[in-house]
């Protein structure tokens, strides 16, 4: 399968930054394509916008996935919801802070697959892309949003053993730093968010909209399995030395 031989696309997160930068990518290749998210009235002009249909759902709510998505039969799926919190540190993080991120990130993300995918694979035919992080990756220091995005890696790797043979293709997208919405409540206080978006030039959703697109277009016998992406002005890694010994 090709794009244009897919006809429905399924995008969590569509209400805003990555996701609905795919919503419009994904229309403008001629898919009929679901837009989810919880926030109605930011779904409400992307659909008039781009013909998109709407889904408003809150993904905490697992037994809805589970009756809403798989009759939507989708050829696509770009599972793309997900939040960041307590930017400013692990030790500083909330319990609350620390729940939302693995709640959404890894659970709901796993649960949207599960609804998802077994129709693909009955169908012999679909493509499932994570949005992922280079958090996934490599360590810069994000222990609970980075773990969850490592949850999203290894299970990218390990489902895709499972999906061989079943037609169903499976991308996972790490992008580093996008502006968008994202880090308006990743970081307690605005300068800190100011200061992490500032001086030098960061990715666009459309960047990464462009990257879904690649991954999905390719001809059928090729699987692109991750791809990693970075603003040209950012490196992932690198070594820290701080002085812990009390004097
Ligand atoms: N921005 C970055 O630098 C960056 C880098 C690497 C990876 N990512 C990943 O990219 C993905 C998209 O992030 P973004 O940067 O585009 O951020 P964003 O603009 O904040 O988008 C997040 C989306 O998730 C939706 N969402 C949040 N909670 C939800 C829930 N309970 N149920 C349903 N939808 C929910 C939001 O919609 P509602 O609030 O309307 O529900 C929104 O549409 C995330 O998985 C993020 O981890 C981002």
């Amino acid at each position: 399968m090709v794009l244009s031989e897919y006809k429905t696309a399924l995008v969590t997160g569509a209400s805003s930054g990555i996701g609905a930068a795919c919503v419009r990518a994904l229309r403008e290749k001629g898919l009929d394509v679901v837009a989810l998210a919880r926030r109605e009235d930011r779904l409400a002009p992307l659909a008039k916008e781009t013909g998109c249909r709407i889904m408003v759902q809150d993904l905490m709510d697992t037994a809805a996935i589970y009756t809403e998505l798989p009759s939507l039969n989708a050829d696509i799926l770009v599972n793309n919801a997900g939040l960041g919190r307590g930017y400013d540190g692990f030790l500083k993080s909330t319990p609350d802070e620390i729940d939302q991120m693995v709640n959404l990130n890894v659970s709901a993300a796993f649960h949207v697959v599960r609804a998802v995918a077994e129709g693909m694979a009955e169908r012999k035919s679909g493509h499932i892309v994570q949005i992922g992080s280079i958090a996934a990756l490599y360590p810069i220091g994000l222990p609970v949003y980075g773990g969850t995005k490592g949850a999203i890696h290894m299970f990218s790797q390990h489902f895709r053993i499972e999906l061989a043979g079943t037609g169903v293709r499976h991308t996972e997208i790490c992008p580093g730093r996008i502006a968008t919405e994202f880090f308006d409540s990743a970081f307690k206080a605005e300068k800190d968010r100011d200061a992490f978006l500032s001086g030098y030039s960061p990715l666009q959703p459309s960047d990464i909209a462009a990257a879904v697109l690649f991954a999905v277009d390719t001809p059928w016998h090729v699987n692109v399995s991750t791809i990693e992406l970075t603003p040209t002005e950012q490196a992932p890694g690198g070594a820290l030395i701080e002085q812990a010994r009390p004097k």
